[in-house]
C-alpha cells in the first residue's frame, strides 16, 4: 500500500507528520518505508534533511536513489533548482523508484514536495506527480490563520484530480498560540469531507508525535481506498 502527504504549503509538517505516522504504522507492526521524490537543499553534512529523517523513521533499509530519486543541491522551489543544476525530473524515474520500494515494505508513505501545486519543471508539477503516483492521499494543515482557506483550495485541488483525499492531520505545532483549535478543525473537517487523524502539538525535541496519530482508523481509510 501508499500513501500520499501532502501539503497545503512548504515548511509545515509534512516531514514531521510523514515520520510520525511512519513511527505510529511501525509500533503497529507495519513494515514501512518513506520516500521524498524530490527534496532540494542540501546541508551543510552533505545530506538532505528531509531524507535523513525519513530514513531513521523507516524499519526497513533502501537505496537512496529509489527513497529520493530527485536529490537537488540549491534551496530554491524544484523547478528554478532543477533547470540552475541542468535536471529535468520526470515521472517515471520516480514512479520507478515508488515501483521498487513497494516490494519491500507493507506501507510506503510518500511525502510531496511543498503545496500541493508546485512546479517540477515547464510540464510537470507535483499534483500532475501526485495523480502519477495515484495513492490515497493525507493532508498536512498547519494551525494558523488562513489555514481554513488553504485547506479548503488543496482539497478542492485534489478532488478536482479525482485524487481520494483519505483525510487529515492537524499541526498546532506551527503557531501554538493559534486560538480555536476544536473549532477549526471541525470547519475543515466538515468541509473537506475527510476526518481528522490526528493533531500534533508543538513537539519537544526527541518526540515524534507517533501517539498522536489516530493509525487504526487511517490504515481502516486506507485499506477502504484500496478496494
Ligand atoms: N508539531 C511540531 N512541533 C515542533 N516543531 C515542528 C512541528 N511541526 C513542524 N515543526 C518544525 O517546523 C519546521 C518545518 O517542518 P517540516 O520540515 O516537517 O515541514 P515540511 O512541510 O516538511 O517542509 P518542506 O516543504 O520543506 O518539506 C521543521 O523545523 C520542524 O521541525
Ligand atoms: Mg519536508
Amino acid at each position: 500500500m501508499k500513501l500520499l502527504v501532502s501539503g497545503t504549503d512548504t515548511g509545515i509538517g509534512k516531514t514531521v507528520v510523514t515520520c510520525a505516522l511512519l513511527r505510529a504504522l511501525h509500533a503497529q507492526g507495519v513494515s514501512v518505508l518513506g520516500m521524498k521524490p524530490v527534496v532540494a537543499g542540501i546541508n551543510a553534512l552533505g545530506d538532505w534533511d528531509d531524507v535523513e529523517q525519513i530514513r531513521a523513521a523507516s524499519t526497513v533499509a533502501a537505496a537512496l536513489e529509489d527513497i529520493a530519486p530527485y536529490r537537488l543541491c540549491v534551496a530554491a522551489s524544484p523547478h528554478f533548482a532543477a533547470a540552475e543544476e541542468g535536471v529535468t525530473i520526470q515521472k517515471e524515474v520516480i514512479l520507478s523508484a515508488l515501483d521498487r520500494l513497494e516490494r519491500l515494505a507493507e506501507i510506503v508513505v510518500i511525502e510531496g514536495v511543498g503545496g500541493f501545486r508546485v512546479p517540477l519543471s515547464g510540464r510537470l508539477d507535483s499534483a500532475d506527480l501526485a495523480q502519477a503516483i495515484a495513492a490515497p492521499l493525507l493532508l498536512v494543515v498547519p494551525l494558523r490563520l488562513g489555514c481554513i482557506n488553504h485547506a479548503l483550495l488543496t482539497a478542492e485541488a485534489v478532488a478536482v484530480r479525482g485524487l481520494a483525499l483519505v483525510g487529515w492531520v492537524a499541526n498546532a505545532g506551527i503557531d501554538p498560540d493559534y486560538p480555536r483549535v476544536s473549532e477549526t478543525i471541525e470547519t475543515i473537517s466538515v468541509k473537506i469531507r475527510a476526518p481528522c487523524f490526528g493533531v500534533l502539538p508543538k513537539l519537544a525535541p526527541g518526540q515524534s508525535g507517533a501517539d498522536r496519530i489516530a493509525v487504526d482508523r487511517l490504515l481502516a481509510g486506507l485499506r477502504a481506498h484500496q478496494r
